[in-house]
């Protein structure tokens, strides 16, 4: 199979952790005789030196023309102070929106070797977690305004959620979880958000459609509680954009390190957009130290979720898994008697077991 991929590398570790992804399909592509031509664009921080705009229309037009697109991280206090509307984060919420990917996937899921915060006996079931955070509304996409009243500094940022957006995102939600447990928890602030309460009538309407799924409801800050103290009862989260923002990266936690997790974005079509949920990292860029195991996981939800490839992405997480048991480690997962590896390193030893 033949496929285009538009590759943004972006800021910080961005490309450090992007060029293992593409060495993992490489890999893949020669060993199953599939060919990836990848598109190489600039968005967030590099974008806005090279071009001035954090989103170039190019970028943008490649985005919604090739069969995928990777992104690595963008961001950092660099462009601190670029106005509100060029900010690299910009660029993310841009493509994001463009692509119309409503769902995003992020997985949570602990590898029995790794190390991790809590007591053994509250891991003792294992951790894995399926977020599915709606991206393309809510807070981050309502409008955002300052302005002076009665003399003084005011902000408002405006939340706002119709039927349509919470049906599409919760029926992806509904069918993950009938593929897994069959539990689907609603994450919401029910007992104070207008929005909560509409996320809540629209997913009660659509579980009778469901019959195998069984659906609750967890206030968003008894959740996070939830996440740390009973993190092997929970299966699939769906929540709204901000509060899937907070819940993945306190679950990632949980899961090691935040390097570990891959993500993916999906809408209507096949068409995806793949990226890790750890940011750019400034202060580890240029070293060859990030983990790149985020965007190797982001690249095999890649083949599985748009390409129909479902024994290539296995045969990625078979390597990744056996990365881990083997001992090696990346510096944010090191522990004593195992291997520390740089990112390069860590691409070529998956790429290895490919
Ligand atoms: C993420 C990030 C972004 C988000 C930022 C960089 C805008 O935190 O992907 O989780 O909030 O969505
Ligand atoms: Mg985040």
């Amino acid at each position: 199979m033949e496929k285009r991929i538009c590759v943004i590398e972006g800021d910080g570790i961005g490309p450090e952790v992007m060029a293992q992804a593409i060495k993992v399909l490489d890999r893949v592509a020669e060993k199953f005789s599939h060919k990836f031509n990848y598109e190489y664009r600039l968005a967030g921080g590099c974008a806005i030196d090279k071009t001035g705009c954090c989103l170039p229309k190019e970028t943008l037009d490649c985005v919604l023309s090739t069969d995928s697109t990777l992104l690595g991280a963008v961001g950092g206090n660099k462009w601190d102070s670029q106005p509100a509307n060029n900010r690299p984060e910009k660029a993310l919420l841009g493509i994001r929106k463009a692509m119309q990917v409503y769902a995003n996937l992020r997985p949570q899921k602990l590898y029995p070797q790794l190390s991790t915060p809590l007591r053994a006996d509250v891991i003792a079931d294992g951790i894995d977690i399926m977020i599915v955070r709606e991206l393309v509304s809510g807070v981050y996409f309502g409008e955002h305004n300052q302005c002076v009243e009665n003399g003084e500094n005011v902000a408002v940022d405006i939340m706002k959620y119709t039927e349509t957006e919470i049906k599409r995102v919760a029926k992806v939600a509904f069918e993950l979880a009938e593929k897994r447990s069959g539990n689907l928890l609603l994450v919401d602030k029910a007992n104070v958000l207008a929005t909560s309460k509409l996320w809540r009538k629209v997913a009660s309407e659509m579980s009778a459609n469901y019959p195998n799924v069984n659906l609750s409801f967890m206030y968003v800050d008894n959740c996070a509680m939830q996440i740390i103290k009973n993190p092997s009862k929970i299966d699939v989260i769906l929540t709204e954009n901000m509060f899937g923002d907070i819940l993945s990266d306190e679950a990632s936690a949980l899961t090691s390190s935040i390097g570990m997790a891959g993500s993916a974005s999906l809408g209507d079509g096949k068409r995806g957009f793949y990226e890790a949920i750890h940011g750019s990292a400034p202060d580890i860029a240029g070293q060859d130290i990030a983990n790149p195991i985020g965007m190797i996981l982001s690249v095999a939800m890649m083949l599985k979720n748009s390409f129909d490839m479902q024994k290539e992405a296995q045969c990625v997480e078979n390597a990744v898994q056996k990365f881990i048991e083997n001992g090696y480690r990346t510096k944010d997962i090191l522990q004593e008697n195992t291997t520390l590896v740089k990112c390069s390193e860590a691409g070529d030893i998956i790429c290895s077991y490919i």
